[in-house]
């Protein structure tokens, strides 16, 4: 009896490592503790404040490929104060200031890890409903005035820096989100970030479809000079 238990044991095993590839068990040993690779997004506040990484079941829709691939080999930071803003900010003399010992590096991947990683990832699509392919128009838009809009009029910049040490510490940076972010997610994201994340502390803004299409062509611009 020991015999045929253990038999089945290995033959449901050696099913089951057949289905999988070696990529996605790459993503399943090194990835799936922090970040969610099959959905749903949190529902409720305790689930948001577990998160301990951004969700990765509909990354094939928000990121550029190229960007993945070379971020995984060289992490930088992109939410300053990292997932959760409140664990990392001490405040001295009335400010805020980032308590940078509380916060861990990303772990890093050699260059055909990375190249397979992000393949895996792009073809994680959940969401694609929310996204209509082609929506964003790149156009004409002026660093200057697209900062007006972003900080004077919209108020974005209390949340987000737009170089490093500049912005709000709450949000992602956004000097890379034009090469990190696919620009028809973004402006999906920006019309109704609750539609991809409801308990999301990224407000509503309500914005017009010609705000949208402006906000996006900075973010594209800001990339440009920012380079990545
Ligand atoms: C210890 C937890 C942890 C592990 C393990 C981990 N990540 Fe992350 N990951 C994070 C956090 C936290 C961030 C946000 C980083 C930031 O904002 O600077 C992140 C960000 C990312 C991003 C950028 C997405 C975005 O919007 O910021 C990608 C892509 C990513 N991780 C992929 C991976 C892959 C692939 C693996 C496995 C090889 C992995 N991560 C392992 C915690 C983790
Ligand atoms: C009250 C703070 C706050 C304000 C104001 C704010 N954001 Fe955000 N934003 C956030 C947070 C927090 C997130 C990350 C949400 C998450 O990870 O759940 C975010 C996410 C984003 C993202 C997605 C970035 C990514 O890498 O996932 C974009 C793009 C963005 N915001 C743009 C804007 C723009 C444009 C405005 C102004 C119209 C704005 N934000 C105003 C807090 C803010």
């Amino acid at each position: 009896m020991r015999v045929i238990n253990t038999l089945l044991i290995v033959t449901v095993m050696g099913l089951s490592a057949g289905i999988a590839t070696a990529d996605d068990d790459l993503l399943q040993s090194q990835c799936a503790s922090c970040h969610n690779l099959t959905g749903p997004v949190p529902a409720t506040l305790k689930a948001l404040w577990e998160r301990k990484g951004p969700d990765l079941f509909y990354a094939g829709v928000k990121y550029k490929a190229d960007w993945i691939e070379q971020w995984l080999q060289k992490p930088a930071r992109i939410r300053p104060a990292g997932m959760f803003y409140a664990d990392h900010i001490r405040t001295e003399n009335g400010a805020d200031v980032i308590d940078t010992a509380t916060l861990t590096a990303h772990p890093s991947l050699n260059a055909e890890q990375a190249r397979a990683a992000a393949a895996t990832l792009m073809k994680l699509k959940a969401n694609s409903d929310l996204v209509k392919p082609g929506e964003f128009k790149s156009g004409p838009m002026s660093l200057a005035s697209g900062e007006m809009l972003f900080d004077k009029f919209k108020g974005c910049l209390a949340c987000h820096e737009i170089e490093p040490g500049y912005g709000g510490l709450s949000g992602p940076e956004m000097y890379s989100a034009g090469h990190r972010l696919q620009e028809d997610y973004t402006v999906s994201y920006l019309r109704n970030p609750q539609a991809w994340d409801p308990k999301g502390y990224m407000p509503n803004r309500h914005l017009s479809d010609t705000d949208l299409q402006k906000l996006v062509n900075y973010l594209r611009v800001l990339a440009e000079e920012s380079k990545p």
